[in-house]
């Protein structure tokens, strides 16, 4: 290979190989599920950022499956270990790598995966692109490699947390069950943070956690809905017209597993609007500044949050890892019955959550440092009302 060749090679590897998010704070997650560890790097955090361990692990905590009768089986007791770019409870402005050992696999649950490929994940897919992969737990395409972006998301909502800014996410459903709108039913946003399906409703919980025995008992799964709110947003961020917010909230939500639609305010239902409905007409704000009288826009417009809450849904299909017999192919062409094994979620969503809350920070925490560069001049734009 000439000299030329072996260059352009390489750097469309690295263009290519789709492990990085981010441009200015920049992260890159790293591992498989039943490797060693799997963990991240953050790139681009400045300098002078409180930060400690516990920031990370209270992140990580939240991601953790719960127990009992929730949507998951596996235990993981991540406890993660920052290796550099912190000193003292402060950022050093050097990559911040996070390192998290993967204590709870047990790959024999695996076996029968090493020659079969699962309908519904990528076991083909891996296979197809680089001729071989790691079969244990589904490698690199399991949600194992979650736990590496809520690590980083942790550092970006702190980072955020400083400029007034929130991220909540939540599950609006699961299955055919869906929990009260803010202000209807029992909605409560503490009982989202109480039941292990994350969902602000005792009463949708209660159902939800009957629908999962029933699917678990027969081996089966369910999808969902996670919603997200982030709250502080000054006006002014997005870079249009390639790195929307919206578009690059989509990107981040949409490299997740199994995340298959994402919708921004009135979403798809703005289709069946007539513009004089669907359009937020703008207010005086009682500051004197400028508002609008509701969020059908999602908190975007032309690619820029104009200062309202950015509110956007994340619709999750199916588990495809079930023991409900399903016919597949094995690697030498021959049809086969396959009733995957192992501790599979019955649903993603409630584990979904810190990792949307998690994708949504660091795009923020990257417009944000983005920002600064937009115009002469200190600038921050209006908030809601402001
Ligand atoms: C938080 C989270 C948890 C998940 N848990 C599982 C699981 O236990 N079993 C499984 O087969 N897939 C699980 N998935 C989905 C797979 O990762 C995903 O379906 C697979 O990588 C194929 O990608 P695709 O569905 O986007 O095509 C999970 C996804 C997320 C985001």
């Amino acid at each position: 290979m000439s000299c030329a060749m072996s260059v352009k090679h390489l750097y469309s590897s690295i263009i290519m190989a789709g492990n990085s998010f981010g441009t200015l704070f920049r992260v890159t997650t790293f591992g498989e599920s039943h490797g060693p560890a799997i963990g991240c790097v953050v790139d681009g955090c400045p300098a002078g950022l409180a930060l400690t361990h516990d920031d990370v692990r209270r992140e990580l905590a939240r991601r953790k499956p719960g127990g009992g009768g929730a949507a998951t089986l596996r235990r993981e007791d991540d406890d993660a270990e920052i290796l550099s770019g912190v000193f003292e409870g402060q950022t050093l402005g050097t990559p911040i790598a996070v390192l998290i050992r993967n204590k709870s696999a047990r790959s024999a649950d695996y076996d029968e995966l090493r020659d079969v490929y699962r309908p519904g994940h990528a076991d083909w897919t891996y296979e197809a692109k680089y001729g071989l992969r790691d079969h244990n737990g589904g490698g690199r395409a399991s949600a194992r490699e979650t736990a590496g972006r809520v690590a980083a998301g942790a550092v970006a909502k702190r980072l955020l947390a400083e400029h007034g800014i929130a991220v909540r996410a939540w599950c609006s459903s699961i299955a055919d069950i869906s929990a009260p709108a803010e202000g209807e039913g029992d909605f409560e946003w503490e009982e989202a943070e109480r039941n292990s399906f994350r969902v602000p409703s005792r009463e949708s919980a209660a159902r939800i956690m009957q629908k999962i025995e029933e699917l678990r008992a027969i081996g089966d799964s369910a999808g969902g809905i996670v919603s997200c709110r982030a709250t502080g947003l000054p006006a002014g961020l997005g870079e249009p017209v390639f790195d929307k917010l919206d578009a690059l909230v989509a990107h981040a939500c949409l490299s997740l597993g199994a995340a298959k639609g994402i919708e921004f305010g009135s979403g798809f239902g703005s289709a069946a609007l007539n513009g004089s409905q669907n359009n937020d007409t703008l207010v005086p704000a009682s500051s004197g500044g400028k508002s609008f009288a509701g969020n059908k826009a999602g908190g975007v417009l032309g690619g820029i949050s104009n200062g309202m809450p950015l509110e956007f849904r994340v619709a999750f299909k199916p588990v495809p890892s079930i023991s409900t017999p399903q016919m597949t192919v094995a690697r030498d062409g021959t049809a086969r019955n396959i009733s995957v094994k192992g501790r599979h979620d019955v649903c993603v969503c409630p584990r979904a959550v810190s990792v949307v809350e998690a994708m949504t920070a660091l795009v923020l925490a990257d417009l944000l440092l983005q920002n600064r560069c937009s115009r002469l001049g200190e600038r921050q734009g209006a908030r809601h009302g402001e």
